[in-house]
């Protein structure tokens, strides 16, 4: 595939974390901790009772915002969702779909994330797709067979000319969490047949150009050797993004290449 230079994009998932005066004290730390580290994008999902004070606080940052989850549609009778437009009025700019706690818990499927990854190129949110497999699946040796499938379901119809911003994570669902972080081998080969479906069901230029992040049991001292292979373009982070000074080491060790 034509090399290309892809940005590195480090994202914190704070999942069902934090109160609000938390979360600001979180941005108030971490923006000294990251105010040299150019080489990569931050971005920070809270969840969406605190999307609004993180707004704020990160306001006049490079520190973007992300919702953890969206609807597909504008507006209507959907109670307990929020949908694009309202994370676009409150200063949003990414959301994380498909996470897979919202596969396992919530019904996600591959057709909602292929709704919901519509929707936000159509509204200009930066959508990273997340896809990994189960540990049961990994042993049943199903990996490339689930990578490809979640891909080409989340991808399914869309044009390639509005799918520029797209990201994809790779989180194995056996390392969310777990302490068990995917070897630098395992993550290689599973973001390498991530991209070879990219290239099949958009193109070989957007394969070449889309980030795909590794998340699951990212942690300061491994950030740097995941990060360092060419195929890794960042990571999202689950428990060590909780922390300002930990969430820091990350960013700064993540610049490996
Ligand atoms: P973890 O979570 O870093 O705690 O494994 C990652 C994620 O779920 O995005």
């Amino acid at each position: 595939m034509p090399k290309v230079t892809r940005k590195p994009l480090i994202a914190a998932n704070w999942k069902m974390f934090k109160t609000p005066d938390e979360a600001v004290a979180f941005v108030q730390a971490f923006i000294p901790l990251v105010a040299t580290h150019s080489h990569a994008e931050i971005v920070l999902c809270p969840s969406p009772a605190l999307l609004p004070v993180v707004v704020e606080a990160a306001r006049n940052t490079p520190v973007r915002i992300a919702g953890q989850n969206m609807h597909w549609k504008d507006q209507g009778a959907y109670t307990g969702e929020t949908s694009p437009l309202q994370l676009k009025a409150l200063g949003v700019t990414h959301v994380l779909i498909g996470h897979s706690e919202r596969r396992q818990y919530f019904n996600e499927t591959d057709e909602t994330v292929n709704l919901k990854l519509k929707s936000a190129l159509a509204h200009g949110l930066v959508p990273i797709v997340c896809v990994g497999e189960l540990l049961a699946e990994r042993e049943a040796g199903q990996t490339a067979a689930v990578l490809e499938r979640q891909t080409a379901g989340a991808l399914a119809g869309i044009d390639p000319a509005a799918a520029k911003t797209l990201i994809v994570a790779y989180e194995p669902v056996w390392a969310i969490g777990t302490g068990k972080t995917a070897t630098p081998e395992i993550a290689d080969e599973a973001h390498k047949i991530i991209r070879a479906q990219i290239a099949k069901s958009l193109s070989a230029e957007l394969a070449a150009s889309t980030r795909i992040l590794y998340g699951g049991s990212v942690k300061p001292d491994n950030t740097a050797i995941l990060c360092a292979l060419d195929d890794i373009d960042g990571a999202l982070v689950g428990g060590a993004s909780l922390e300002a000074v930990s969430f820091s080491q990350i960013v700064a060790n993540s610049a490996a290449k």
